[in-house]
């Protein structure tokens, strides 16, 4: 009887391994439907609707640097971006299976954002590219990169406290066209400890920096570090 039972078990497991479909074969079909569906030259346009809202938060894994000569700092950030397009939009019946995972952002559309007071970055691909693409059944795409960004900050460095911003605004797109938002829980989260030998951050604060040019407005966000100077007690 017990090893009936067994038996039983067992069939029952091979039938329902061999009728089912794995994600690993689930995510592969939808994966090939979106890019089939998403020609070539759909990567540059936009999400079709009126105007397009990234969402944005990030992760400051670091500040190497405070260069009081130069005027300039350098950070490592993990930064998260969030929109909706519904061309990436798919359906799918299998439990459990809330999002796709797929690594390569140069297959979809994303946003052409620039940091405003950059001097230079570069991306982390030691093993493979730090790139993280979450596609999710409505259409929004999380999309998460590892960045080393030196920026212009131009203030004094020797004043007991200042403000150095980390400033974000897409290149190409009005604010009528894109328009850019902090998330609104947590936006900027801190590590437990900075390492700056001769500097402490107070505290960063999120706003907006919106600017005006000959050819438009332009959506901008802005992250404002305050930073100020160990005391030494010697
Ligand atoms: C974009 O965000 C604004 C709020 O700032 C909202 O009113 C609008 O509905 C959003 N549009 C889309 C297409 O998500």
């Amino acid at each position: 009887m017990k090893s009936l039972l067994f038996l039983a078990v067992v069939l029952l497991a091979t039938l329902s391994l061999t009728n089912s479909t794995t994600i690993y074969e689930e995510t592969d079909r939808i994966t090939e439907a979106l890019m089939t569906k998403m020609k070539d030259h759909q990567k540059h346009l936009r999400p079709p609707g009126s105007i397009t809202n990234i969402t944005i938060d990030m992760y400051v894994r670091n500040i190497f640097t405070m260069d009081a000569d130069e005027r300039k700092w350098k950070v490592q950030l993990t930064f998260r971006q969030s929109w909706e397009d519904e061309r990436l939009a798919y359906t799918t019946s299998m439990e459990g299976m809330d999002r796709i995972a797929y690594g390569n952002p140069k297959d979809i559309w994303t946003p052409d954002l620039f940091f405003r007071d950059e001097i230079s970055s570069h991306e982390h691909d030691t093993f493979h590219p730090n790139n993280l693409v979450y596609i999710y059944p409505n259409g929004k795409v999380l999309y998460s990169k590892r960045l080393t960004v030196e920026l212009y900050c131009p203030v004094d460095f020797n004043q007991q406290n200042f403000v150095c911003p980390i400033s974000l605004a897409s290149y190409m797109y009005t604010k009528d066209e894109m328009n850019l938002h902090w998330k609104t829980e947590d936006p900027v989260q801190l590590p437990k400890t900075v390492y700056m030998p001769k500097f402490i951050l107070n505290g960063v604060t999120t706003q907006t920096c919106d600017a005006k040019t000959t050819i438009g407005k332009w959506s901008c966000i802005t992250a404002l570090f305050n930073i100020g100077h160990k005391i030494c007690h010697e």
